[in-house]
């Protein structure tokens, strides 16, 4: 590959990856059963990001792998509607025709590994997506890196991917024992993305052991605190022992059985840790925006059902972020005339952190996620309140924390 007998385009893609590899004292590559790319915002990647997208497709690049795609910087379908200027939808639509020629899996989502690219344990991959890269080590028990955009698409054009960090055993075990001492059952939706905040703060990008999350823990509970830990810290793997595959119990999670350091997380640090993730407490809230990572289908129900009958207030926009795919569910189910009603509004492959919503003006965000809470002070340019999905939709009936 390198020497360029299957091609510039992956001459080219091998050329990055051995460039990684050095940096990072990989001895070989290895073979990747999947590659998940960051390459498509255009909010995100911009004017250079489009070029290299297109440079790939004009040297007649494919990927070799199967190889997701990231949410775009903008909702395909509805961006007209939602007044994304036309020279930046342009630019994300030269993103979408190159990605298309080079063979990507049009999800356009973060959450691939509800939407068909699905690994086994053990097996290697080519993932970026800080939240997608944590779900798949921790509760799938594959092995990645967090790679970064460019890298990401690399990787799908070679199938390869340098054999370094997270692909090694001696760097997939335990380095802190995190012990939740709040009592399993009481745990809910809300609390989950709480606690990734707090380990992420704590941990920074070591790998955390935690004891005390019950075995009914749900996927999306999983991931939603999967991606608040790798948003405010830079977490790419975690252990529950008993759900991680490979974390059979907690002396084998750690190497010798040693660790060093313990963190301990009671009620007193998850109320704290709430309080922190907002910067304001009271007031107007004129944005409501939930599915970050996107919204599975089981959320969008639970939402339907408390939005049945509800009406929005009129000061408010409230945004649910989605697939396409779970979107189509959800208009079969009957999910999306209840949510349409109420004034809220399903968008999709796309979402509040990688379209440029700041050209709205809104003041204050509310979000039931914690990646959202930690990224979107600056990335969408308002306050922020982190509540559960149900203050969601209660503050987004009144318009107001009060
Ligand atoms: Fe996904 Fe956007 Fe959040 S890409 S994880 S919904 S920042």
């Amino acid at each position: 590959m390198l020497a360029g007998e299957q091609g510039e385009a992956v001459q080219l893609a091998m050329e990055i990856l051995t460039k990684v590899g050095d940096i990072y004292g990989a001895e070989k590559m290895i073979k990747i059963a999947s590659a998940h790319t960051v390459m498509t915002p255009y909010r995100d990647i911009m004017d250079a990001g489009v070029e290299i997208c297109e440079k790939f497709a004009e040297l007649g690049a494919k990927y070799s792998v199967p190889t997701t795609l990231d949410p775009a910087g903008m909702d395909l379908q509805r961006w007209r509607e939602l007044k994304i200027p036309e020279d930046y939808a342009e630019k994300q639509m030269r993103i979408v025709r190159a990605q298309e020629k080079l063979g990507g899996i049009p999800v356009w989502t973060c959450t691939p590994y509800l939407h068909g690219n699905i690994p086994m344990p053990g097996q290697h991959l080519g993932w970026s997506e800080s939240s997608a890269v944590v779900f798949a080590n921790s509760v799938m028990g594959a092995r990645t890196n967090r790679l970064t955009a460019v890298v990401d698409m690399a990787a799908g054009i070679t199938g390869r991917v340098p054999k370094f960090g997270l692909h090694l055993d001696e760097n997939r075990q335990g380095k802190i024992l995190v012990k939740i001492n709040v009592k399993p059952k009481t745990l809910t939706d809300t609390d989950y993305p709480a606690i990734g905040y707090f380990i992420g703060k704590q941990v920074a990008d070591k790998i955390p052991v935690l004891t005390g999350i019950p075995r009914s823990v749900s996927i999306d509970q999983l991931k939603n605190m999967g991606a608040a830990m790798a948003a405010s810290g830079s977490v790419a793997l975690y252990h529950i022992p008993g759900v991680t595959p490979e974390a059979k119990n907690v002396d084998k999670s750690f190497q010798k059985k040693e660790w060093e350091d313990t963190v301990e997380l009671g009620m007193r640090e998850l109320k704290q840790t709430k309080e922190e993730m907002c910067t304001v407490r009271a007031g107007e809230v004129d944005f409501i925006t939930v599915g970050c990572p996107h919204y599975s289908i089981m959320e969008i129900r639970k939402l339907a059902t408390l939005l049945k009958n509800k009406k929005i207030h009129k000061r408010t926009k409230f945004w649910i972020y989605t697939t396409r795919h779970v979107e189509m569910l959800a208009k079969r189910a009957g999910y999306s005339s209840i949510i349409e009603a109420s004034g809220a509004q399903i968008l999709t492959e796309t979402c509040m952190l990688v379209s440029p919503t700041d050209i709205y003006g809104f003041k204050t965000l509310m979000t039931d996620s914690g990646k959202c809470a930690c990224y979107a002070p600056a990335l969408c340019k308002t306050e922020v309140v982190y509540g559960s999905f149900k203050d969601c939709v209660e503050t987004a009936i009144k318009g107001s924390l009060q």
